[in-house]
């Protein structure tokens, strides 16, 4: 991220978000919120996006990896779990239409100078800060995820959902498999949702030539990819961190959950959903 700046990649996940409810309905992801959040600029990115066809398959993915993030979630909260973390939050609506108003204690952590460009971007919409809301601003190149969450109040002996979506590929592996020990050893057990990619170079030709294309352009705003994942060395490393169940949805089974009227056959690689517990 550059220096003091809100992170433009959450921008571009919002937009997408909100393009998604007026191009295709909200279909996958119903989200009431997520034009309101872009302000003035969501008509005219609407028009935008509407042009550039080629646009379509990043935002069905962000569309079902917060789908299928809400649908994990909500059936955590149904089992007990009164406590979720939203990594990396961007523009993320869920903390203001959360269902569950106070039985749900929501912690949103992110980068300071994204998080108060995000909580200026609320007051200039009139979207209300629930009680239920705690905001972390936690710099990871500067601070660690635990002292950033015990200093917001986090309660480490609750059992715990984690949210952590478009962050990973930002991140270096260290710093990855750092957050994953973190919520894998919390003491009353916990759930994380996350998506990855595979490694560009196992990638077919004619979805590499775009990764690379997406790949330049988050270097040009200052946020590289850094880290992919292999799947099946991926599942190998959280099972031995102490998760033990893994669900792990590469493009044919997201098609098949969240598009199974169109007629496409998708490759193994790409990008994939993930969720772990460790309960
Ligand atoms: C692509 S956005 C995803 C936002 C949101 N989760 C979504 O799906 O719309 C990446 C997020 O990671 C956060 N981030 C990147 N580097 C960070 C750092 N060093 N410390 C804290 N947050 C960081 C950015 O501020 C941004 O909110």
């Amino acid at each position: 991220m550059r220096l003091g700046k809100p992170s433009r990649t959450a921008w571009a996940a919002a937009a997408h978000r909100a393009v998604h409810q007026v191009l295709e309905q909200g279909h996958i992801f119903a989200d009431p919120l997520a034009l309101r959040i872009l302000g003035e600029d969501g008509e005219a990115v609407v028009r935008e996006a509407a042009q550039q066809p080629s646009r379509r398959r990043m935002r069905m993915f962000i569309a079902a990896r917060t789908r299928f993030a809400e649908d994990a979630l909500a059936a955590a909260v149904e089992r007990g779990v009164r406590q979720l973390v939203v990594l990396g939050a961007g523009l993320d609506t869920y903390a203001y239409r959360s269902p569950w108003g106070d039985r749900l204690r929501i912690f949103e952590v992110d980068h300071p100078a994204t998080q108060a460009w995000k909580r200026q971007r609320l007051e200039d919409a009139a979207i209300p800060i629930p009680k239920s809301l705690t905001f972390a601003p936690i710099d990871f190149e500067h601070q660690t995820l635990p002292e950033g969450l015990a200093a917001a109040g986090f309660d480490s002996a609750q059992q715990t959902f984690f949210t952590w979506l478009g962050v990973v590929p930002y991140l270096t592996e260290e710093a990855v498999w750092f957050t994953l020990a973190f919520i894998a050893n919390l003491p009353s057990g916990a759930h994380v949702v996350f998506d990855y990619s595979d490694p560009p170079d196992s990638l077919p030709p004619e979805w590499r030539a775009g990764h690379e294309k997406r790949a330049a352009r988050v270097a040009e705003l200052g946020e590289a990819w850094l880290t992919h994942f292999e799947a099946d060395d991926l599942r190998a490393k959280l099972m031995a961190l102490g998760f033990c169940e893994v669900e792990d949805l590469g493009p044919p089974q997201i098609a098949a959950r969240y598009f199974p009227h169109r007629a496409i056959i998708l490759p193994d690689k790409g990008g994939h959903i993930l969720r772990a517990t460790t309960i």
